[in-house]
């Protein structure tokens, strides 16, 4: 029997490459993200190519009245989730902190944090009445350091950071696993995403180096959940070969 993976963010990036390896590794799958429609794409293609179940909830997770309403609406049988991809996330902006927009750091806040919170709320007491499950938050390097520029985004991972250390302390008792994985440099929307469309901007981060690929972060992501019942991947720092830390990255000229 398949297990059930609940991923938040399928409809881009690295959640969608997560929704695609785990589709062809025996999981059938609860997408979401806000554009219905790209998630309605992907359920088509992974149940014409994998033959896994799919289901789609498509809200924002900022809104928490949207985020239950959403919950409710799954049927029974999908709610014994096994494995909770808490990927959904972005980094809007990127200026000092006396010049930062306010509700730039509120979209980071409310979708990076208190999103995350929302989904974990809803998913976990299911995990804890089965003694059974797996969280796994998405992280990043700015969850590791700070970095110019970026106060409000790092803050916001050094949060997930912070949640997935307590979160695995509230649930070892009920044998839930929580791990984090923190990706460098990926090259997926997110820089389109932080630059507010301006694609000229985006590429401009990912020139002269490779950076990572959605799939290396989707591929670790498949380690974690296939491992033994008794081994639990706590954190995985991935970065790109030629980047040392968040603003040392070596391109070629
Ligand atoms: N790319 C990197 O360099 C990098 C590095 C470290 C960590 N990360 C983290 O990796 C995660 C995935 O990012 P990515 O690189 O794959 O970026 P991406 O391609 O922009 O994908 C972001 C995903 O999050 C979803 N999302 C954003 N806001 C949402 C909201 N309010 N409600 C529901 N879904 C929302 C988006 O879906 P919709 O727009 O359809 O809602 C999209 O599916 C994020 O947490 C990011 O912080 C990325």
């Amino acid at each position: 029997m398949n297990r059930i993976a609940f991923i938040t963010g399928a409809t881009a990036g690295i959640g969608e490459a997560t929704a695609k390896i785990l589709g062809k590794n025996n999981f059938d799958l609860i997408l979401t993200g806000r554009r219905k429609e790209r998630l309605e794409q992907l359920s088509k293609l992974l149940e014409k190519e994998n033959g896994c179940k799919t289901m789609v909830l498509a809200f924002d997770i900022q809104n928490r009245k949207a985020t239950d309403e959403a919950f409710d609406s799954l049927p029974d049988e999908w709610k014994k989730i096994d494995v909770l991809i808490n990927n959904a996330g972005l980094a809007v902006g990127l200026e000092p902190i006396h010049e930062g927009e306010i509700d730039d750091w509120e979209r980071m806040i409310d979708t990076n944090i208190k999103g995350l919170l929302y989904i974990t709320r809803w998913v976990s007491p299911g995990m804890v009445e089965r003694s059974s499950g797996h969280i796994i938050n998405i992280s990043s390097i700015a969850g590791k350091e700070a970095y110019a520029n970026g106060s409000v985004y790092c803050a916001s991972k050094h949060a997930v950071q912070a949640l997935t250390q307590g979160m695995r302390i509230d649930l070892v008792k009920h044998g839930i696993k929580v791990s984090s994985v923190a990706p460098g440099a990926v090259e997926t929307e997110f820089s389109v995403v932080r630059f507010k469309g301006d694609k000229n901007k985006a590429d401009e981060v990912y020139n002269g180096f490779k950076p990572l690929y959605a799939t290396d972060i989707a591929e670790t992501i498949l380690f974690m959940v296939t491992r033994p019942a008794h081994v639990n991947i706590d954190d995985i720092l991935i970065m790109p070969t030629a980047q040392a830390f968040s603003r040392a990255i070596h391109r070629e000229e």
